[in-house]
């Protein structure tokens, strides 16, 4: 465990995509720590880098430089070797798989690392709570995109992870559903994991314990809070 409780130090993270011509330079030497007990918002115009840092952070894009160090708590060293079940990712388009039903999305998590059977109760609970229990046996074309979408957040906090990155996972919410996703992501904060969550939503701004916000691919910390309390 590291000494200051952060599960994920970030150092320079430089990331850039080539469009022909062009390079759009989305990271620009991002430096982050996220530690245990925060939610963080991360806000940020549309283009600003918060999805590009939330792939890299998970292991699904590469930095061209800077240094990911993770706790050992997180099962890897490097981050495209993270297991499913420490670090999870709600990506912004969701990323639903269309040949499944909801319950089988919901438990792909389990299937992926070989133990379906002792988490079909948890991931009853979660669709209880997420108000998506009555839809299991659909497919995601036969749902709403904010029943999808609280379909990738029960699948992200299957299986309890250390570090939850949401990208947007209110941007399909009433506010009620808002408060439940937000509610549920304190939850596992209080119990010593942490979440990063990309977001315009003012509600998660306020009630985050942290902020940062990015810019232009460059990244700064506004405010702290006091974690949240146990619940
Ligand atoms: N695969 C890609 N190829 C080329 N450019 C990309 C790619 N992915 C992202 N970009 C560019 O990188 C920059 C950062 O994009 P990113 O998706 O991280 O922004 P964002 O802050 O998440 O925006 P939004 O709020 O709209 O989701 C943008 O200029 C975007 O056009
Ligand atoms: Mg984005």
């Amino acid at each position: 465990m590291s000494r200051h409780g952060a599960l994920i130090t970030a150092t320079g993270l430089v990331k850039s995509f080539r469009r022909g011509a062009e390079t759009v330079h989305a990271l620009r030497g991002v430096d982050l720590s996220i530690n245990r007990g925060q939610v963080v918002a991360l806000i940020g115009p549309s283009g600003s880098g918060k999805s590009t840092l939330l792939n890299v952070l998970c292991g699904w894009e590469q930095v061209e430089a800077g240094e990911l160090i993770l706790d050992e708590t997180l099962g890897a060293s490097e981050p495209e070797d993270l297991p499913w079940g420490r670090v999870a990712l709600v990506p912004q388009a969701l990323g639903l798989l269309e040949e499944l039903t909801i319950l089988d999305n919901v438990l792909m998590p389990a299937r992926l690392s070989g133990g379906v059977q002792p988490m079909i109760e948890p991931a009853a609970g979660l669709m209880a709570e997420f108000g998506i229990d009555h839809l299991a046996a659909r497919y995601p074309d036969q749902v709403s995109l904010g029943e999808q979408q609280r379909t990738a957040v029960a699948r992200a906090l299957l299986l309890k992870p250390m570090v939850v990155l949401a990208d947007e996972p209110s941007a399909h919410q009433d506010a009620g559903w808002s408060d439940v996703l937000f509610a549920a992501f304190t939850r596992l904060a209080a119990q010593g994991c942490a979440c990063l969550i990309a977001t315009h939503n003012p509600v998660v701004w306020e009630r985050a314990t942290t902020v940062f916000a990015m810019r232009d691919g460059e990244l700064s910390t506004h405010n702290t809070r006091p974690a949240p309390a146990a619940h």
